[in-house]
């Protein structure tokens, strides 16, 4: 990290020798104008990390979003919100910047209740081993577990690579008693993290039956590529209508040709709490806070999966506000119970693995299971290849008699290329 940020400033140093003899003028009064600013930005934010996140990078955004730049910005593959034409002066900043302001940390939420404490260590485990920047988790369960949780996290190694917090399962603060009457706790407890979390921007929700086959950062990096109306990002439900359960049996609207399923959702909650949302119940927008005990009102009857439903409810009649992502982000069974349908898995591999229906636990689904063993049992600083990827290839191949097993390269292609490039990051840092 350290060392592409030098190379980039020398890079940037260079080009902006050029820029300087071609617009020598411009760049002249442009530093006084930008010293004033980062002189503004150092007093707006003396804190080495927001919680809120890029509050800092918004601002050279808002600078330069109206200089020319595409071309340096192919050329040099920087970040979208670099300049190009005052790349030197903005170089330098951000190497100071990074310095006060470590990479942003990327959020993670999850809710685990009754028996759920392996099962999200597990999920956390994943997250750690693969990815980049640093997490910081955000973990809802019952008081039982807590005790449970901290001494886990507290023993895991590369404690350097995140930070969690605690929570109770909660309601927000207004009209809790309220909420508790309509709301069973846990199983809405999502629907509220945009509430209860009111200083973090952006969010992974993600289910205890989550498996990180690749970094977080991956997944993160989609709140970038949300246009303006873009508030939350997650995978269809299903990709066979033939088989899909919204399509053939909801008594409610949903989203899109088959619904859209909630075990990884992506927020950028800065946005939800923001906007005012369209419905069915009065003619007046109403925002986040507002419509989730209407629509809980007026559809308890009809709903089956919960909160799940009333998400899909919402972007049914806000679908400009979801962004979509492939099949691969949040695999289930139903990709190939009954033979292969999520076509992307097939190119690239499984990305994020989703052991909804406890397959984890059971013996119905071989080779979900053996994945989820593989990574549950794996000691961190182990070699991958042979403490995780090898052993666990052995594992699925015994289960080719299953329909999932007889995919099973689909559920390491990913994990190789995963693997592959920590060692490649490895040997670049050396
Ligand atoms: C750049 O954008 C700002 C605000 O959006 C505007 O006031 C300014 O005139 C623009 N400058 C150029 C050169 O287009
Ligand atoms: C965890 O929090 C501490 C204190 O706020 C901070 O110094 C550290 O950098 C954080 N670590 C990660 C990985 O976010
Ligand atoms: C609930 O389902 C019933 C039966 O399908 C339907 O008649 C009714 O309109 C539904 N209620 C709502 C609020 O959509
Ligand atoms: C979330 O949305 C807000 C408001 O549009 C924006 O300022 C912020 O940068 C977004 N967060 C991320 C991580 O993209
Ligand atoms: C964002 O993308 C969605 C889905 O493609 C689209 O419906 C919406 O109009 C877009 N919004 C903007 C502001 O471009």
């Amino acid at each position: 990290m350290r060392r592409r940020l030098a190379r980039l400033v020398l890079l940037c140093l260079g080009c902006g020798l050029c820029s300087l003899l071609y617009a020598f003028s411009q760049l002249a009064l442009e530093q006084q104008q930008q010293e004033e600013d980062g002189a503004r930005r150092q007093r707006a934010f003396p804190l080495r990390r927001q919680p809120s996140g890029g509050a800092a990078w918004r601002r050279p955004q808002q600078r330069c979003k109206n200089v020319s730049v595409s071309y340096w910005n192919s050329y040099w593959m920087l970040p979208s919100d670099v300049c190009g034409m005052n790349c030197f002066w903005e170089a330098a900043r951000r190497y100071d910047l990074s310095k006060l302001h470590p990479s942003e940390a990327m959020h993670l939420a999850v809710v685990a209740c009754g028996e759920r404490l392996e099962e999200t260590i597990t999920m956390l485990r994943s997250a750690i081993i693969f990815s980049i920047k640093p997490l910081q988790f955000h973990i809802f369960a019952e008081d039982q577990l807590h005790h449970d949780f901290r001494e886990t996290l507290d023993n895991l190694a590369y404690q350097e690579k995140f930070n969690y917090t605690l929570y109770p399962i909660s309601f927000p603060t207004e009209n809790a008693a309220e909420w508790k009457k309509l709301f069973k706790p846990c199983a809405s407890q999502r629907l509220f993290l945009p509430l209860i979390l009111s200083d973090v921007d952006s969010l992974l929700y993600v289910d205890t039956d989550i498996l990180f086959l690749r970094p977080v950062d991956d997944i993160w990096s989609f709140l970038k590529k949300m246009n303006s109306s873009q508030i939350a990002a997650m995978a269809p439900e299903h990709e066979e209508p033939r088989i899909g359960w919204y399509n053939r049996f909801a008594r409610h609207p949903y989203y899109g040709k088959t619904g859209i399923n909630s075990g990884v959702m992506l927020m950028n909650m800065t946005r939800i709490r923001r906007k005012y949302f369209k419905n069915d119940m009065t003619t007046v927008r109403l925002r986040w806070e507002q419509i989730l005990m209407p629509l809980l009102k007026k559809y308890k009857l009809n709903i089956t999966w919960g909160d799940q439903d009333l998400l899909n409810i919402m972007f049914f009649h806000n679908p400009e506000s979801l962004f979509v992502f492939p099949c691969q982000w949040n695999y289930r069974p139903d990709h190939c119970i009954y033979g292969s349908n999520c076509q992307q898995a097939e190119k690239e591999g499984i990305f994020i693995l989703h052991g909804n229906r406890g397959v984890y636990h059971d013996d119905k689904q071989p080779a979900f299971r053996a994945v989820y063993d593989a990574i549950k049992h794996y000691t961190f600083g182990d070699d991958l290849v042979n403490a995780l990827l090898l052993p666990l290839e052995l594992e699925l191949q015994k289960t080719q008699h299953t329909y999932c097993g007889r995919i099973y390269k689909v559920f390491i292609k990913q994990l190789t290329k995963s693997i592959q490039d920590i060692a490649d990051r490895r040997s670049k840092r050396r």
